[in-house]
């Protein structure tokens, strides 16, 4: 069966991120300049910066070259998912950050979406609320102490799946049922799907320690090259 490749980069914010701002265009510089959270800023100027190096390396083009655009599939606006025009074709990118680790994925002429979440609890209790009826049954099926492993890879191949729609979380994720952690990641079954109805292909995805990551590509199977 024909594949896609399917470049995938993770990295860490730190000290040096702060320099990567001279990677940015315009446009995400002034981005980045008006977000007051210094750690959120440091993960966007990271995944961008990451987004343009790996386009850049795998298209063969150089790095001040690659201008992302976005279009929102609710609203049209210049923002969601995106894409760079090369010589080769359109490369669609889609970006990622979760407590300071960013993960990137590109693809040639294949919508891509790719979610990375440190294994934790944002609040006291997972957001059981996510869940399908399906997924909440093994969920609850598994010992406590698992749980949060549990919510969190079922998170990233939910979120993964939308970001590769472009839906986000403008659709309900409780909507999408996958697969359970002990099963090799699929998506099972997607009630009101809006149209078009996709065929999407999904993989878990390694982010490393501490993370889990998940890649998710529609109408191709995907190669992971990373
Ligand atoms: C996309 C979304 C799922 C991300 O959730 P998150 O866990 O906070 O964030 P992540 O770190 O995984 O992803 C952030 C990246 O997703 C990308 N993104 C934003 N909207 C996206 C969408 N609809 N589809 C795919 N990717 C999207 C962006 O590139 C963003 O990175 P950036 O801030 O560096 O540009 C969520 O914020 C969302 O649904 N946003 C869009 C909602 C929307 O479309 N509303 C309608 C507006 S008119």
């Amino acid at each position: 069966m024909k594949t896609v490749e399917c470049l995938l980069r993770h990295a860490t914010t730190g000290p040096g991120t702060g320099a990567l701002l001279d990677l940015l265009d315009e446009a995400e510089r002034a981005h980045a300049a008006g977000m007051r959270h210094a750690g959120s800023r440091d993960e966007f100027v990271l995944g961008r910066a990451t987004a343009r190096l790996l386009v850049a390396e795998g298209w063969g083009v150089e790095p001040s070259t690659v201008t992302f655009r976005a279009v929102c599939r609710s609203c049209a606006g210049p923002h969601g998912r995106l894409e760079v025009v090369t010589a080769q074709g359109v490369v669609h990118v889609s970006v990622s950050h979760s407590a300071g680790r960013v993960a990137v994925a590109a693809a040639l002429g294949v919508r891509c979406g790719v979610d990375v979440e440190r294994i934790a609890l944002r609040g006291a209790k997972p957001p059981v609320t996510a869940l399908s009826a399906a997924e909440r049954a093994v969920f609850a099926a598994v010992p406590q102490a698992q749980r949060t492993a549990v919510f969190v890879r079922y998170w990233t191949r939910k979120e993964a799946v939308l970001k590769a729609t472009g839906d986000g979380l403008t659709v309900a994720p409780a909507t999408l049922t996958v697969s359970g952690p002990s099963e090799p990641a699929r998506v099972l079954a997607w009630t009101d799907r809006p149209e078009p109805h996709l065929t999407v292909h999904l993989s878990d995805v390694d982010v490393g320690p501490g993370f889990f990551g998940a890649l998710a590509t529609l109408d191709l199977p995907h190669t992971v090259i990373g």
